[in-house]
């Protein structure tokens, strides 16, 4: 098994609409296999094919705090959405250490394939209702920020990126032998005391 890379937003990879899956063979069990791996490790509830870059209908979930209930999902459909709704703050691999409310159906029936091509019907409720949908806006393309107003997005985008040019300096002062301090402004902000509310479980909305 192997850890995959997750794709970060905004990478337009994640904006890929993913295919069918036709071929239930050694591959499809390899890719669930790393996926529930890489899902574990990060660590998350739930993980979509699509954001470790490979465009087919697979979603891999746990939900469990023991993590040994993995549910495979290949080319779900939603067969039936409550009227109910609710509101959860949702987070995302993809999205690290970003967190906003998104309202979905409460429950919904869920038609999926197992790994090995054997059809079956969930109903699912709380997280777990939660988690497929978000999983299953992935292999459309779409990522939970795109719920949230467009003047949020934009600040996710604009800080997620400003983190990915810190990553890429600290990597390139790591293979010169040097240490990264960070900029001076995210000391500055950090040190100022800048407000931020975070769950007291992350570990339960990285879907
Ligand atoms: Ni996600």
């Amino acid at each position: 098994m192997a850890l995959l890379n997750i794709l970060r937003y905004p990478d337009p990879r994640l904006h890929k609409v993913a295919v069918p899956v036709t071929e239930f063979g050694e591959r499809l069990a390899t890719l669930v296999a790393n996926m529930a791996e890489t899902m574990y490790d990060a660590p998350g509830v739930g993980l979509a094919a699509s954001q470790v870059d490979v465009h087919e209908r697979v979603v891999v979930i746990d939900t469990t705090e023991t993590h040994d209930e993995l549910l495979v999902f290949v080319n779900p459909e939603i067969t039936w959405a409550s009227d109910e709704k609710q509101v959860y703050d949702e987070g995302c691999l993809s999205v690290p250490n970003v967190y906003d409310g998104v309202e979905r159906p409460a429950r919904v029936k869920v038609r999926a394939q197992d790994a090995k091509g054997a059809f079956f019907e969930l109903e699912c409720e709380g997280l777990l209702a939660v988690c497929i949908q978000h999983e299953m806006d992935h292999l459309m393309g779409k990522v939970f920020v795109e719920y949230l107003s467009p003047l949020k997005r934009n600040r996710i985008k604009a800080k997620l990126q400003k983190e990915e040019r810190g990553l890429e300096r600290e990597a390139a002062l790591k293979a010169a032998g040097r240490r990264y301090y960070g900029d001076d402004e995210s000391r500055f902000r950090r040190h100022a005391g800048v407000r931020r509310l975070r769950p007291a479980r992350p570990d339960r909305c990285r879907l």
